[in-house]
């Protein structure tokens, strides 16, 4: 079996240069620029304005150009990244992945309580922009099983299969019969035995699909889907603006391995927080990183993609991306396998990784990573 993960030390871009892809998902939380952490040019350290994003983004264009080159054609990347370069990423993003691989800017709530240093906002978000190497053949989902909940199904048939109840009408205002005049016909349901068919039957009510005002609307289904699916659609008597009304609804399964559209805010009550990270961190290693993410965010991050996704994460830091691949795998069956790569950037004297006699941030990943393999399991090949 392919290990689950492998760390290689190194500056990402000679790294990158070495590597054998193709990768089907990047994720990286790259230095943030925030006047301490970016050490890439000594000597723009204290420079202000357009020439401290000058820096940053030509540190980052060719990792982002090699990251792509080594990019499936089916593959997505996330970027983490907060207010200080949003702007030059994003632009930067476009030049090198091209406008119609954007997919989506997510607001990530990893500080729930909010920045309470400095002036201004308590900030409490940051970003993860998603882009993909070819929108025609992306296998992205931008959904998840994870936040289908069973309660949206309150329905039960006989045998306990839990669905809900969605009307056959389109609600959306934009579909009318000028628009889609093929989706406007009448239809017959007997409300008592909640049949419904394309044609007339002994019982039976014609039906014509009407917004709540009254005004014509149209159906969701064609007549050849209602003549195949006519047993996942059930006729009933409803209360309407005026009185009460008979209307046609969809039987719509919670089947297994349904998936709900992940939206475009993503709250730490769901993928876990920077102090959740922090925890995380210490349960396995200590507390030996300052800005790890929440595997949850990881998590939710692997699920748009297939369960045997080879990942990369060059700019690694504590190791989240190495330890949530095999949290998944060992959650779904998956076959995921993860390549990290960190630099030997020295930790802080001082630090409690200093302290714990990791010396650099490649220590600090090889730590958790092989904490990982020991306590998750999938194993971890290190690469000098
Ligand atoms: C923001 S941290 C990543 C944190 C990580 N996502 C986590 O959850 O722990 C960025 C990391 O990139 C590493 N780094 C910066 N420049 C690098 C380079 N040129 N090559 C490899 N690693 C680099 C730093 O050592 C730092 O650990």
């Amino acid at each position: 079996m392919q290990p689950w993960n492998t760390f290689i030390e190194g500056d990402n871009l000679e790294v990158l240069a070495r590597l054998e892809g193709p990768f089907d998902l990047v994720y990286i939380d790259p230095p943030y620029n925030t006047g301490n952490d970016f050490a890439y040019h000594d000597d723009i350290r204290g420079a202000g304005g357009a020439s401290r994003h000058q820096a940053w983004v030509a540190m980052m264009r060719p990792r982002l150009e090699a990251a792509r080159a080594l990019l499936a054609q089916t593959g997505a990347i996330y970027v983490s990244i907060d207010d200080h370069e949003a702007a030059h990423l994003r632009l930067l993003m476009d030049e090198v992945f091209g406008e119609a691989g954007f997919l989506a800017q997510i607001v990530v709530n990893l500080n729930p309580k909010g920045r309470q240093l400095g002036n201004g906002f308590a900030t409490s978000h940051e970003y993860l922009l998603v882009y993909v190497r070819d929108p025609r053949l992306s296998v992205l989902q931008a959904s998840s099983s994870e936040t289908v909940d069973p309660a949206d199904f309150p329905q039960r048939d006989e045998s306990g299969r839990r669905f809900r109840h969605l009307p056959l009408r389109n609600t959306n205002k934009k579909f009318n019969p000028v628009t889609a005049p093929t989706l406007h016909f009448p239809i017959w349901g007997d409300p008592v035995s909640g049949r419904v068919r394309t044609t007339p039957f002994d019982g039976a009510e014609e039906i014509s699909p009407v917004f709540g005002d009254g005004q014509p609307a149209v159906w969701r289904w064609s007549r050849p889907l209602i003549d195949k699916r006519g047993d996942d659609l059930v006729c009933r008597t409803i209360k309407g603006r005026d009185g009460a009304r008979v209307d046609v609804f969809q039987r719509d399964w919670l089947s297994p391995g349904r998936r709900k559209k992940l939206p475009t805010i993503w709250l730490a009550e769901e993928v876990g927080s920077t102090d959740t990270a922090v925890a995380e961190l210490k349960e396995i290693v200590g507390h030996v990183f300052e800005s790890p993410k929440p595997t949850g965010l990881l998590r939710r991050i692997l699920a748009t993609m297939p369960a045997d996704a080879r990942v990369l994460d060059f700019f690694a830091g504590s190791g989240t991306t190495g330890h949530a691949v095999a949290l998944q795998n060992a959650a779904d069956g998956g076959r995921r396998t993860c390549v990290s790569i960190n630099s030997a950037e020295p930790t802080r004297v001082g630090s409690n990784a200093h302290a714990s006699g990791l010396l650099t941030v490649a220590d600090v990943t090889r730590a958790r990573l092989r904490a990982v393999a020991a306590q998750v399991g999938g194993g971890l090949v290190e690469l000098p």
